[in-house]
């Protein structure tokens, strides 16, 4: 068995990392058109920079979940009964890979990664940047940027991931709102090309009607059951 996931903002929730579009989540607090798009760096990059130091130092310090665990292990799992898993996420942490996940697509790029808008070199990051950072490819500075996607730019890896979208036998939905293009349009594709869809979030999402099953609750509860049950 193919499958492909969808993870979103909800999957590190119960790490302590919050979501963008809850009461509390980040674009409650943050205006995200003066902090996650290119205008916003060209305009005030101090300040982009300082909310992505902010980001960076509290993902540092948590940990991943049960949720993310889980679908470690159902990608060993798949794996060993010849299928395989395509874990492709909203998220700019690296909370699957910590929990082991062997192959994951960030297709809003890694927050622990920077990228030089000079030379183009993508570095491993794990401190604060500043302007005055220089970059360690070409040693220029003013040109360290978070390797993470900005609204108004293209999501990363988009055609391997419609090739994968395309062949799965089921697609699924973990945490996310479905309300971010392109990834909110996956399930409409699936469904298209007749793969059967799953959501699993705290609650049912503005997209729930499009889904052949749905499972609620906290995702450290409702992900391992899932998995335990589909590799059983
Ligand atoms: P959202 O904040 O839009 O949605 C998070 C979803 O997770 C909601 O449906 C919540 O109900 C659900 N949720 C919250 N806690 C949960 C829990 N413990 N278990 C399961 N589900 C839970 O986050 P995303 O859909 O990931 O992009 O947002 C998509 C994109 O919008 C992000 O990648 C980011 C943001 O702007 C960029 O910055 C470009």
């Amino acid at each position: 068995m193919k499958v492909f996931i969808l993870t979103g903002a909800g999957i590190s929730a119960e790490s302590g990392l919050g979501t963008f579009r809850d009461k509390e989540g980040l674009w409650a607090r943050f205006d995200p058109m003066k902090l996650a798009t290119p205008e916003a760096f060209e305009r005030d990059p101090e300040k982009v920079l300082a909310f992505y130091n902010m980001r960076r130092q509290n993902l540092l310090a948590a940990s991943p979940n049960a949720a993310h665990r889980a679908l470690a292990r159902l990608e060993a799992g798949l794996k060993e009964r010849g299928g395989s898993l395509f874990l492709c996420t909203q998220n700019i942490d690296d909370l699957h890979e910590r929990a082991g996940s062997q192959e994951v697509t960030h297709m809003h790029g890694e927050l622990l990664k920077v990228r030089c808008i000079a030379c183009e070199a993508v570095t491993s990051w794990q401190d604060d940047v500043d302007v005055d950072t220089p970059c360690p490819s070409c040693r220029r500075t003013g040109v360290l940027r978070p390797h993470v996607v900005w609204f108004g730019e293209m999501p990363l890896f988009m055609e391997a991931i419609y090739d994968a979208l395309l062949e799965a036998d089921l697609f699924v939905a973990i945490g996310t709102s479905g309300s971010v293009y392109p990834a909110a349009g996956f399930v409409a594709e699936a469904r298209a090309a007749g793969i059967r869809t799953c959501e699993i979030n705290l609650e049912p999402s503005d997209n729930a009607r499009l889904f052949d099953e749905g499972r609620f609750g906290p995702a450290s509860v409702t992900v391992p059951e899932w998995v335990e049950r589909l590799l059983a």
